[in-house]
């Protein structure tokens, strides 16, 4: 019978860490590479799309505190991330943690809820893209049509020579004298992970390359827009004061429509723009010097990201009223409302390729998870195949990219983007679990990254995340339930039978006999 709690023996991990073969991935990413990947994977939606809603609808310039908030809960389970990440750097992430530490079903539990966050992920983003391509080529003279904009069902109308949903539209506005179509698949999305699955099966260094890039496009567009605000909050001083009054509006009547509960669900809401950081940990093994970089790689783009985001946060709710931030590209908004006219087309450009490369992390994430798990026997083998050139887990990557592809076609973006976030708490809490654990049970092991003030931080970290998933709509509650017991079933089936380290630990016991 085989030991479900079973621990991937942490000189099994190291082994295999260290073997480089025509089977292995490639050792390329250095620190700088690391953190461009974090950014990479963290800016996009959240702050490009989501930051606009949060402000209208739940904090108001409060929004700021909100990002604060959610940024010290992922600082909490950042630290924990990058303990993990120096001590066991394999490709994996916290699938690989929760196997040497917690045992193998709750490392089965963590790689299949990892999906939640990496595939649903970068399908939520999609279907962001989707949009804001849909929108520049609109504004550029070209009309897609618009039955494959959105998903199956989408009621959309012709409004301000855009084709977009009926609900985007404002209040007051007759629906019946506009053009309407009925969406039916949204091809847009599909390409938009085609794309990126492409580039990620000609190579992790090309893909580092690609990212690197594009990070710094991203990166400079937030820029472009903080010092462009800043000069006109400068000029226009009590405008923008005036705005940033009450920083926190009263509340509402209702639980999180402004006021300190407001500020909360916002943290809840804008958690999504954090993501990502923990993306960094699956690129462990294509690291040159794991043990210093990957911490310098999850805390530093976490790092950037929270300080970028705050900023950016304050500035617009001075420059633009919260009250009329409820649009699909409030910085853009921003942007316009400063005077300066090429604003729109640079956030939008920015905006794109800043989903672009979101995508393109999550979803290396994703086959490097895969990738793990078939090495270790709990996956089929072909989701662990190297292709012989170009050394990526190509296989694995395309169906992955398949699967993935699928999902924003024919989702709403709101199901998947509470999937993600349910998901990514779900791994968080294991993972900062894990690292208390570990230092119990094995207190000798050297830690070349040490998460501070253990138990209180992972302890912190377990609890934010746990309130942050209570604040999640129990629908979402009910599909992680669902995506769990579908993944007990392969477990139960293959994986419990195929594993390694079973074998591993049984030939031990037969040798001991
Ligand atoms: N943090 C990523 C985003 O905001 C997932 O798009």
């Amino acid at each position: 019978m085989p030991d479900l709690l079973a621990c991937k023996p942490l000189d099994m991990i190291r082994q295999e860490a260290e073997t480089t073969d025509e089977h292995s991935l490639k050792r390329v990413l250095g620190a700088t590479n690391l953190v461009a990947l974090g950014i990479g994977a963290i800016i996009g939606t959240g702050i490009f799309v989501l930051t606009g809603s949060v402000a209208a609808q739940h904090a108001g310039p409060g929004i700021v505190l909100s990002f604060i908030l959610a940024g010290i809960g992922c600082a909490f389970a950042g630290l924990c991330y990058a303990e993990f990440a120096s001590l066991i750097p394999i490709a994996g992430s916290a699938y690989t943690y929760g196997y040497a530490t917690l045992g193998e079903i709750f490392a089965w539990i963590i790689g299949w809820d990892l999906i939640l966050e990496y595939a649903f992920g970068a399908a939520t983003v999609a279907s962001g893209w989707s949009a804001n391509v849909v929108q520049l080529l609109a504004r550029i003279g070209i009309t897609i049509p618009p039955q494959i904009i959105a998903t199956p069902g989408t009621l959309l109308v012709h409004y301000q020579d855009l084709w977009q949903p009926a609900t985007s539209v404002p209040a007051g506005v007759d629906l019946a004298t506009l053009p309407h179509a009925t969406a039916v698949f949204n091809l847009v999305a599909f390409i938009s992970i085609a794309l990126v699955t492409t580039i990620l099966v000609i190579g992790i260094q090309e893909s580092a390359t690609i990212n690197s890039v594009i990070v710094f496009v991203k990166v400079g567009t937030v820029l472009v827009f903080i010092a462009v605000a800043a000069i006109y909050v400068f000029q226009h001083f009590s405008q923008a004061t005036a705005n940033w009054k009450p920083f926190i509006p009263p509340n509402k009547g209702t639980f999180g429509e402004f006021g300190w509960s407001g500020i909360l669900r916002g943290s809840g809401k804008i958690f999504f723009a954090y993501i990502g950081f923990d993306a960094v940990s699956t690129a462990a093994q294509e690291a040159r010097n794991p043990q210093k970089d990957m911490p310098v790689g999850i805390l530093g783009s976490l790092t950037i990201c929270t300080l970028l985001y705050i900023v950016t946060a304050w500035l617009l709710t001075g420059v633009v009223s919260y009250t009329r931030l409820n649009v699909g590209a409030p910085i853009a908004l921003g942007m316009a409302e400063t005077g300066v006219r090429w604003g729109e087309f640079l956030v939008l450009i920015g905006t794109i390729m800043g989903l672009s490369t979101v995508m393109l992390v999550m979803l290396l994430g994703q086959s490097r998870v895969f990738f793990s798990m078939s090495r270790d026997g709990l996956l089929w083998k072909w989701a662990g195949a190297i292709h012989p050139r170009f050394r990526t887990p190509w296989i694995s990557s395309i169906i992955v990219g398949v699967f993935v592809a699928i999902l924003p076609a024919l989702f709403p973006i709101n199901v998947l983007n509470d999937l993600t976030s349910i998901g990514t708490l779900l791994a968080f809490v294991i993972v900062c679990a894990g690292v208390w654990v570990l230092r119990v049970r094995r207190p000798e092991l050297h830690r070349p990254f040490k998460t501070p003030l253990v138990p209180l931080v992972p302890i912190l970290g377990i609890v934010v995340s746990l309130g942050l998933m209570a604040g999640l709509p129990g629908e979402a509650w009910l599909r992680l339930l669902v995506w769990l017991i579908i993944g007990m079933v392969i477990y139960m089936t293959y994986g419990r039978k195929n594993s390694r380290v079973q074998q591993y630990l049984a030939s031990d016991r037969k040798a001991a006999d």
